[in-house]
């Protein structure tokens, strides 16, 4: 490679800021695994919470998807949390990003994850999708199956932040108050 290449390949990382979209319902140590890793290639890494992904009724509104990742974001310097409506390419024009990080985590996330990159790329070809794996410890959890245990099993698991969990006891307690009101 020569070095006008591999100093046009290090600038792309180093001076890109990417967005790292999804609907964090909640945040799992997995994402911040994602968020880690992706915080250390790009300069600045955006999380962008959609506030209105129609295919999932969320456990927490938009407002406390956020304020969960702030509280969890203090060690990054680099990194910025926030919400936004409407299509990610827009958005991501708006912010000047260059760049979507996607966690890859098993082979059946890969259909999902390649038809969403394609449809961006169709929609805005400038804006490239980078795939990041999380350490494999975190390869078969998803927010929908920690719920799940955290609020219908009343059990906790050790793989969201201390914030999530005390989140979800509270709302365990709120559906177990309303069902017995
Ligand atoms: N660790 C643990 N879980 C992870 C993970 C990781 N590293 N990475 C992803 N997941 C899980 C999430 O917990 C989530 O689980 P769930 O389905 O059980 O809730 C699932 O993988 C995928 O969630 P997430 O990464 O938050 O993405 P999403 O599919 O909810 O979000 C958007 C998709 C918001 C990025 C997409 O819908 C979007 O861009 N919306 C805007 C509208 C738009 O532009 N649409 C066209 C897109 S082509």
């Amino acid at each position: 490679m020569d070095l006008f290449r591999f100093f046009a390949i290090i600038k792309y990382f180093f001076m890109s800021v990417a967005i790292y979209p999804g609907t964090f319902d909640p945040v799992t140590n997995g994402h911040l695994d994602v968020l880690e890793r992706a915080s250390k290639i790009f300069s600045q890494v955006i999380v962008a919470v959609s506030a209105d992904n129609s295919d999932k009724k969320t456990a927490f509104d938009c407002n406390a998807r956020v304020k969960l990742l702030l509280e969890n974001i203090n060690e990054y310097k680099n990194v910025q949390v926030d919400s936004f409506h409407g299509l990610l390419v827009d958005y991501a024009k708006d912010r000047g990003a260059s760049v979507v990080v996607r966690g890859l985590r098993a082979v059946s996330d890969f259909e999902y994850e390649f038809q969403m990159a394609q449809m961006n790329r169709h929609l805005d070809s400038e804006l490239e999708t980078i795939f990041l794996m999380p350490n494999e410890k975190y390869f078969y959890t998803s927010s929908s199956l920690i719920k799940q245990v955290h609020l219908f099993g009343n059990r906790e698991t050790k793989l969201v932040p201390d914030n999530v969990s005390i989140a979800l006891r509270k709302l365990s307690l709120e559906n177990q108050n309303r069902e017995g009101a």
